[in-house]
């Protein structure tokens, strides 16, 4: 490469870091506009309000939220965090203090459910489960003119006498959970983002810094408190209620409302992590060759191969609107900061660090301050999508991948605001099946995945159908890239799909029976299987 071209890559890069920073901020900005526009619908009373919200509010005074709250509610509404989900319009945000409470909207909602299926009237989807309130699926936790269970003051985090588990509630957002934790020298194994939410990480599977250490954040729950279709509240652990136990691993929302979790926890530690940026355009194949070896490797019988410290790799091609460009972006962390601050050995041997880059940084740092920067990366109220594929370790789907990645952003490239990061993240055989077993369909897993996802931002709302089909035709595409190469692989992501998929074809067929067996026990009418919108549902028509 000349000096020329050295030096033109170097401006770019500045350009872009520069216009992404400064997008950021304005986003940033906007999302934390206060809400003073009415709410259009502000304008229904009360007293016209369907009956089952006029008993909600009777019976839990204090715990509901109209539209005529303009305030409350535009405040509510806009702690979803995608800008698509904020222009969903729930007729009511149900807001209980306590899981008493919650049971009581539960059996309120149920007695709604079946006089509606006694009536032979529609009951699919009119009330969503809101944690953080995070997952970018449309209407995956909000829906327009229904009810949503709004779980924000399950927030608790309180750690046991003995320092072993921590129990949080389902609808703290991580960065406070860490946040609070700091203070007793613990940590739990939760999201790497702070505005994500408890709930929906952990009851999709979830994927932590310490999952190489101790496997995916849904195998570490001790217990977990329900409230179920019938309006009760239970435990479940390994020993009461041990198959809803099993199944909340991984099953969603398809038994009930989970309103606490009981985590293992671990003495916190700074951790070592470093970013690499690098252009696209001359370092793509050397890129997706180290990755491919790295996995390779790391999956491989050699002494010391696999390092359970080591988190990572994430590799995201990241394509700019803006500028036209691609730039590559390498995540890598270690959870045993070496003593000397600099590169673990394990990351040192491997082809990452030999990268031609724009800039590359390392720090130690606490988990706490990695989740916070991590977060930052992907600001709150854009439009935003997400989707994903799994494939096996094969170099040429690798490529093949890559190109259909170019070739979509090609077609995209007049979205306006358009920033969309293709990213690579892997799941090893030797943390697959870490801790609790779980229902994600990954027992036979003896080799290592990748799990693709894209991570799509754009400007307006009239691009919101060009960008979903085309993440969907790409997902698609890749598939065939993959089946054609027998590098295919069943399992979906959970936390990274989107409205359309079915993460569940994926658990296989014993998992799917452990799931509808509960469901059938659990809520043996289906009112989580039908009247609950969002999280993904067991398919029953196989039954
Ligand atoms: C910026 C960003 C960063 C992310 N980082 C990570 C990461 O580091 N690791 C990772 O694994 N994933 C990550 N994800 C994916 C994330 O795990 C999912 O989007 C997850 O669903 C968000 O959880 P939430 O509680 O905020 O979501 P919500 O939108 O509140 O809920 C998501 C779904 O879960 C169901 N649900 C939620 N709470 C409950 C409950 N208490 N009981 C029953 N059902 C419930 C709902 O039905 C809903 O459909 C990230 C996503 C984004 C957008
Ligand atoms: C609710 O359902 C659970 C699980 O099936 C059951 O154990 C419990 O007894 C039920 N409670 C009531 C009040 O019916």
């Amino acid at each position: 490469m000349t000096s020329q071209n050295l030096y033109l890559y170097t401006v770019t890069a500045l350009v872009v870091l520069t216009s992404v920073f400064i997008l950021r901020r304005k986003q940033d900005a906007k999302g934390q506009q206060p809400a003073t526009k009415p709410h259009p619908l502000a304008s229904v009373p009360p007293e016209k309000l369907p009956e089952y919200i006029r008993s909600l509010l009777a019976e839990l005074p204090g715990c509901i939220i109209l539209q005529s709250d303009v305030e409350a509610f535009q405040q509510a509404v806009e702690s979803s965090w995608a800008q698509q989900n904020r222009e969903i319009v729930p007729a009511c945000i149900v807001r209980p203090g306590d899981a008493q409470k919650l049971g009581i909207a539960v059996t309120i909602l149920k007695r709604e459910y079946d006089s509606r299926s006694q009536a032979g009237a529609p009951i699919e989807g009119f009330f969503a489960i809101r944690s953080g309130g995070v997952n970018p699926g449309l209407g995956a936790s909000t829906v327009q003119d229904g009810v949503v269970i709004d779980l924000s003051k399950f927030c608790e985090v309180t750690p046991a006498v003995d320092g072993s588990t921590v129990t949080v509630g389902a609808g703290a957002k991580w960065i406070d959970v860490y946040k609070r934790l700091d203070e007793e020298g613990l940590v739990v194994i939760g999201g790497r983002n702070s505005p994500v939410g408890v709930g929906g990480l952990t009851l999709q599977g979830g994927i932590s810094f310490y999952s190489p250490r101790f496997g995916f954040v849904c195998s570490n729950v001790v217990s977990y408190e329900v409230v179920l279709a019938n309006g009760s509240v239970v435990t479940a652990s390994a020993s009461v209620h041990p198959e809803l136990w099993q199944v909340l691993k991984g099953g969603s929302s398809n038994f009930g409302i989970v309103t606490r979790f009981t985590l293992r926890s671990l003495p916190s530690a700074p951790l070592w992590a470093a970013q690499i940026i690098a252009p696209a355009s001359f370092q793509h194949a050397k890129a997706i060759k180290v990755y491919h070896d790295y996995l390779e490797h790391a999956s491989s019988n050699q002494p010391g191969a696999f390092d359970e410290n080591a988190a990572g790799p994430i590799l995201s091609f990241v394509y700019v609107q803006r500028i036209g460009l691609k730039l590559i972006s390498i995540n890598l962390a270690y959870t045993k900061a070496p003593e000397d601050k600099e590169w673990p050995l394990h990351w040192k041997d491997t082809g990452f660090p030999s990268l031609w880059s724009f800039s590359r940084r390392s720090a130690v740092e606490s988990h706490t301050t990695a989740v916070e920067r991590f977060g930052r990366t992907a600001p709150a109220g854009t439009r935003f999508t997400m989707g994903t594929t799994t494939i096996r370790n094969n170099a040429e789907t690798m490529r093949a991948a890559y190109a259909i990645f170019c070739q979509t952003t090609t077609e995209l490239r007049h979205v306006k605001g358009l920033i969309f990061p293709f990213v690579f993240q892997t799941i090893l055989p030797g943390w697959a099946n870490k801790g609790y077993p779980n229902v994600l369909g990954l027992e036979g897993c003896t080799e290592p995945l990748i799990i693709i996802n894209c991570a799509v931002t754009w400007t307006e709302t009239k691009d919101d159908v060009l960008v979903r089909s085309a993440v969907r035709h790409l997902l698609e595409q890749i598939d065939t890239a993959a089946v054609a190469r027998q590098s295919d692989h069943p399992y979906r992501f959970m936390n990274y799909c989107t409205e359309w998929q079915r993460p569940y074809e994926g658990c296989g067929e014993k998992n799917v029976k452990l799931m509808q067996k509960a469901s059938q026990e659990y809520d043996p009418d289906g009112l989580f299987q039908n009247g609950c919108t969002g999280g993904f549902k067991l398919d029953f028509s196989s039954r």
